[in-house]
Parts: structure tokens; sequence; C-alpha cells
């Protein structure tokens, strides 16, 4: 799985068109690619590709279904544009103000309304004590923790140390890092799903590049990427993906 934040970019809809048709001639079969697109460049991305390699959604949605919550966007809303995922609790959201509870209850409003959630989780820093297995714990059981096991099928992790992002591809964790948190994730899946939770599928973001991208993969022992600045240069992200298939 490789997924796509194109975060506030680009600024017009013909852009977002010329990345798309750019992603989708490189797509290799097989992998599963899902874009994330500003909400308003939504459909005119989309809408330039109907085939059936690129998966769609948005990069946050509200966690009610619809009311007085001016400039916000619902899961529904999202379902009825023809996305399929929604991305909860990056890290650049949870700086804004958005807590453990509220990333709850938009995986609650995202199940709802039938939409896949890639959940983000990820340490502001890293101690040598280990603090931060600690933290990456509070944030998996505080969103899921009593969640119906249905919720498995239609889910994700994506694990992004926040000081790992918009940095240059050296600076991103290293394969061995990722592979000792990714088993962290696995574990405390399980302890939450028991075997159930191997089966959801785990990520790694953080200034991702074709220079890292199967080095990740391969040593961190995950199931795919979350990419940012890499996903909106087609010719980059092409390198990303193909590394994810090979791997
Ligand atoms: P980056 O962003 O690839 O530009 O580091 C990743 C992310 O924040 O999802």
């Amino acid at each position: 799985m490789v997924v796509a934040n194109w975060k506030m970019n680009p600024e017009t809809p013909a852009e977002a068109a010329r990345i798309v048709k750019g992603v989708a001639a490189l797509a290799p079969r097989g992998l599963n690619v899902v874009i994330l697109p500003p909400a308003l460049l939504f459909p005119a991305a989309r809408g330039v590709y109907r085939g059936s390699k690129i998966h769609w959604g948005v990069q946050n949605i509200h966690f009610e279904k619809n009311g007085a919550f001016t400039g916000e966007i619902s899961a529904p809303m999202v379902r009825a544009l023809g996305g399929e995922y929604v991305l909860i609790g990056h890290s650049e959201r949870r700086a804004l103000g958005e807590s453990n509870g509220v990333v709850r209850r938009k995986l609650q409003a995202a199940q709802a309304a039938r939409l896949s959630v890639i959940l983000c989780i990820g340490e502001p820093e890293r101690t040598e004590h280990g603090e931060h297995f600690e933290f990456l714990k509070e944030q998996l059981h505080h969103a899921l923790e009593g969640m119906a096991p249905g919720i498995l099928r239609t889910l994700a992790i994506a694990y992004e140390p926040v000081w790992a992002i918009g940095k240059s591809a050296e600076e991103a964790m290293t394969p061995h890092d990722v592979h000792e948190t990714s088993l962290f994730i696995r574990r405390e899946l399980h302890t939450l799903f028991g075997k159930k939770g191997f089966s959801v599928p785990v990520l790694y973001g953080g200034s991702v590049a074709p220079e890292n991208a199967e080095a990740l993969v391969k040593g961190g022992e995950i199931n795919g990427l979350l990419v940012g600045r890499e996903s909106l240069i087609p010719n980059r992200f092409g390198e990303i993906m193909r590394a994810v298939a090979r791997a």
C-alpha cells in the first residue's frame, strides 16, 4: 500500500489533474495506491482518472455527519463523492489541537460512513529511555480500545515519527528503528484485538523518498508507505511505488 498525502497542495485543479495523470501512468498493477488530495480539489483529481489502479480519500473529516460546523467536511460527503479512505490523526492536525478523544470520534464517524481509515500515530521526539513507546501506546489505545473487531477490516496504521516528517531522505527513520517500532505496534494491536490485530497493515511515513523507500519497507517489515512531498512529483512517486511493489 502506498498513500499520497498531498497536504495543502497543489494550488489549482489543472495542476492536480496533471499529477494524477502522471501517477496513474506509473502505478504498478496489484499495488494499493491511495491519493489524498485537499478536499476542494478532490473532484477535479478523481475526475481525470476512473481506472482501478488508484483509490481515493481525504486528509481529514469532522466527527459529526452534518450541522453547524463552519469550514468542515463530513464522512458521508466524502463517501458520496466516491472517497473510500480518510487519514485521521495526522500530526499536523494534532498540532492544531486535535486530541486523542477527537481522533477516536472521527474514527467512529468514518466507520459509520464505511470509509477506510488510515490512523496516524507518532511521537514528537525520541529519548534513550524509550518514552516514545508509551506515547505510541497511548495514542493507539485511546483510539481503538473497546472498538468492535469489525474495524480491523478497514483500518491501517501509519506510523509517522513527527521529528522525521519534512526532512531529507537521510534524516528519515532508519529501517532498523522502523522495524523495532512496527513490531511494537503489531504487539499492541494484538493486545487490543488478539490474533486478528495482526491483519492490520502498518505503514511508515516521514521523509520517504525513492532513495530510502525499498530499504524502509524491507528492513522495517512494514506493509507500505505514507508519502508527503514526494507524492506531488509523479516521476519520484513512481519510483517509490515501484520500490514498494518490489519489496
Ligand atoms: P513527508 O510528509 O513525506 O513530506 O515527510 C509525510 C507526512 O507528513 O505524511
